[in-house]
């Protein structure tokens, strides 16, 4: 064996691996990135799904050190199955049905995955005996405090959980805290508030935002529709906060953290600076159902709030208090300031949505060469 054998044996030898459930998802993708860059062998649990192109870990499927599994968190089995084979030094569970909305209409769903397979991977752990080596990040959420006990809220905050995925949560926040007394294992929970990038889902109020003044300002939509214009999220940058999810998990001790900018906006206030990054003013008149976004310059209509995203319970005075991860994580909550976070998505999606213009026209152009020449 030479010598560059030998390194690279030993390299993979000492290379850490790692299991990410919901790895196609916003935060698994940029965690994917960030341990790759790290060196660590990476393995994601994807779904079956009728599409194969999974957006955004695309770039990632070809490398030798990324490897994809497919499971569901709603099958013990394919989770037996994938840890036992991996044997990981760490597990980071992101997987979730993650939409508060949704989880109204699919409540059933919702405790499926986000509760009882919390608990699928903790006992798949036990069950394949990584449960003394391998450390487990749940991914918990803000969500947890729901109808708001105090402001700003800390892990001492109680929870007050006001939504089926919150509920669903919860379960998956005590079995974790449960089994790592219980049983001894490192498990963690990331208390993590609003995190939002150019990969956010379409249909989380951000994105919408984002994609909406964009369209707006390139002519293609007439005006957006909107739920509670008033509720306040503590709205930080998820490639920041995948960081912390890493750095919980290599403390001498496991525990819980929160993590947040320490800053709220309104749901309106983040409208208002979106348009305004896309060259349009807004003001906002009237009050509840009957408010409205008008351009300043034209005073044409371009936001109107529908009943139909208003929500049964809804969350709206959310803000952390991440003292606690900034002493002991060495967590900067401020890396990526709120007008920063606003401005690079509405930069990506001008472009995504130019480029969509743009071939649109040619198949535009194309059709209406093909029935002049018919
Ligand atoms: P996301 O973009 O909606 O991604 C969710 C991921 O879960 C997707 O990869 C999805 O796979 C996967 N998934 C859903 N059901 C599954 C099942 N039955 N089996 C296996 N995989 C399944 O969510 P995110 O924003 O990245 O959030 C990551 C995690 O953090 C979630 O647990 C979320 O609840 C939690 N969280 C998010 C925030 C936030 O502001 N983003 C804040 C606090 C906590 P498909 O691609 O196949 O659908
Ligand atoms: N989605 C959506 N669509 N929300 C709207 C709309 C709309 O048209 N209009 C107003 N909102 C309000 C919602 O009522 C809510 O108060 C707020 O905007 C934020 O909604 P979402 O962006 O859907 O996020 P979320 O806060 O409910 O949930 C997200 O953050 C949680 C952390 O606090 C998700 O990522 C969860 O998975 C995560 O746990």
């Amino acid at each position: 064996m030479n010598n560059k054998m030998k390194k690279e044996l030993d390299k993979n030898k000492k290379r850490k691996k790692c299991i990410i459930t919901g790895v196609t998802g916003q935060d698994g993708s940029f965690l994917s990135e960030l341990l790759l860059e790290k060196g660590y062998e990476v393995h994601g649990v994807i779904r079956r799904s009728s599409t194969d192109f999974r957006e955004r870990i695309a770039h990632l499927e070809n490398r030798d050190d990324f490897h994809l599994h497919y499971g569901d968190m709603t099958d013990s089995l394919s989770l037996v199955h994938i840890i036992g084979m991996v044997g990981p030094d760490e597990i980071y569970n992101l997987a979730a049905q993650s939409h508060v909305q949704v989880s109204f209409d699919e409540p059933e769903f919702t405790a499926d995955v986000d509760a009882m397979g919390v608990l699928r991977i903790l006992e798949a752990v036990r069950l394949t005996g990584v449960d003394k080596t391998c450390r487990i990040y749940q991914a918990s959420t803000s969500e947890l405090y729901g109808r708001v006990e105090e402001v700003p809220q800390s892990e001492t905050t109680p929870f007050h959980p006001y939504s089926p995925y919150a509920v669903a949560k919860q379960y998956g926040f005590w079995i974790a805290k449960e089994y790592r007394e219980a049983y001894d294992m490192y498990v963690c929970n990331g208390i993590l508030f609003n995190h939002e990038s150019e990969r956010r889902g379409e249909s989380f109020v951000t994105r919408k935002i984002t994609l909406s003044a964009c369209r707006i300002a390139q002519g293609k939509q007439d005006k957006l529709f909107l739920g509670n214009l008033s509720s306040f999220r503590d709205w930080g940058y998820a490639k920041d906060y995948v960081e912390c999810m890493w750095l919980m998990l290599q403390q001498e001790t496991p525990d819980d953290y929160v993590i947040a900018t320490g800053e709220q906006h309104t749901v309106r206030e983040f409208a208002t600076l979106a348009f305004h990054f896309v060259g349009i003013e807004l003001e906002f008149k009237g009050e509840g159902v009957d408010e409205k976004g008008y351009d300043k310059d034209t005073g044409k209509i371009l936001i109107e709030v529908s009943e139909e995203f208003y929500r049964p319970t809804d969350v709206v005075n959310l803000l952390g208090d991440p003292s606690n991860a900034k002493e002991n994580l060495g967590w900067n909550p401020r890396n990526t300031s709120f007008e920063q976070l606003v401005k690079l998505m509405v930069e990506h999606d001008m472009e995504s949505i130019a480029v969509e213009k743009e071939k649109e026209h040619i198949r535009t152009n194309v059709v209406e060469h093909l029935e002049r020449t018919r």
